[in-house]
């Protein structure tokens, strides 16, 4: 007869998370902790835009589970940024599609090894939270920074579109990722024919209310007038693990895997505002 062979071990594990179908936010009746619902992406949006607090005061106690919607059949995705402000535990992306969304991903997680968990601040662990981010009160998340980021140069910015004769224009884009108000983009201006030694020597500066779950971005690309821009590299940081000063930023490709020797060179300065 067929034996179905399992590790009595690995079965123990399923008594952790156990699906429910979400019934609501009921804060008065606490579900068991082991509790787990699924929401699509559009779903957990609306919940995050809608009812912010109680999102976050419910994933202080249960897990949250979001997946992308059924749509996005060629496996886009969406911002995992918008669920980690509201407290959401398993963010799942299409790890196969590169891009924008991946890069915060790999960003967030960097912080804690890539062991694929980082803690929450505590205003999303709070079961009586105040805290939401579409609409910043003061609390303990506000803690106003101004990011300030001097673009300094380039080295080594290698020709991604081969296929063109031209060499690299480059130009850096440095993105704020985080709660809606905080969210911010500002960019260098194109240094022409230039991927070896492109200088800039451009300040920028940011506003961020909530510094802990913003993310910094750092983007080059190669700049073209007739079709749309190339991706050259990026990286990006959980901003409470910037460091000040003069800093390389050592760029990864779209996979997510570093260059060898392309970088750019910046100065970050970080003011109480
Ligand atoms: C770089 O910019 C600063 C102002 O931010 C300016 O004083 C300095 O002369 C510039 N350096 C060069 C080499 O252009």
């Amino acid at each position: 007869s067929d034996k179905l062979k399992l590790a009595k071990e690995l079965s123990d594990t399923v008594v952790y998370c156990r699906s429910v179908h979400f019934e609501g936010f009921d804060g008065s009746n606490p579900r068991p902790s082991n509790e787990m619902s699924s929401f699509s992406e559009g779903k957990a949006l609306k919940l995050a835009q809608e009812s912010g607090t109680s999102f976050i005061r419910h994933n202080s106690r249960q897990l949250s589970r979001i997946y992308p919607a059924g749509w996005r059949t060629d496996s886009s995705n969406y911002n995992p940024v918008d669920m980690w402000n509201v407290g959401c535990q398993i963010v799942a992306l299409n790890f196969q599609t590169k891009g924008t969304e991946m890069d915060i991903y790999q960003g967030r997680f960097q912080e804690n090894g890539f062991c694929g968990y980082v803690l929450k601040p505590d205003f999303l662990q709070d079961q009586n939270s105040k805290f939401n981010p579409r609409s910043i009160t003061e609390g303990s998340w506000r803690m106003r920074k101004k990011l300030q980021v001097k673009v300094i140069s380039g080295q080594q910015l290698p020709k991604v579109n081969k296929g063109k004769n031209s060499i690299v224009d480059p130009r850096v884009i440095v993105e704020i990722h985080g709660v809606h108000r905080d969210n911010d983009k500002k960019q260098t201006r194109v240094i022409d024919n230039n991927g070896f030694n492109p200088y800039w020597n451009e300040t920028f500066e940011f506003d961020i209310d909530v510094p802990r779950l913003a993310l910094v971005r750092f983007m080059v690309e190669d700049f073209d007038t007739s079709t749309k821009n190339d991706f050259i590299g990026q990286f990006t940081a959980p901003f409470p693990s910037l460091k000040q000063g003069y800093r390389h930023i050592h760029l990864l490709t779209k996979n997510g895997d570093p260059y060898p020797s392309a970088t750019i060179f910046v100065r970050i300065n970080i003011l109480d505002a």
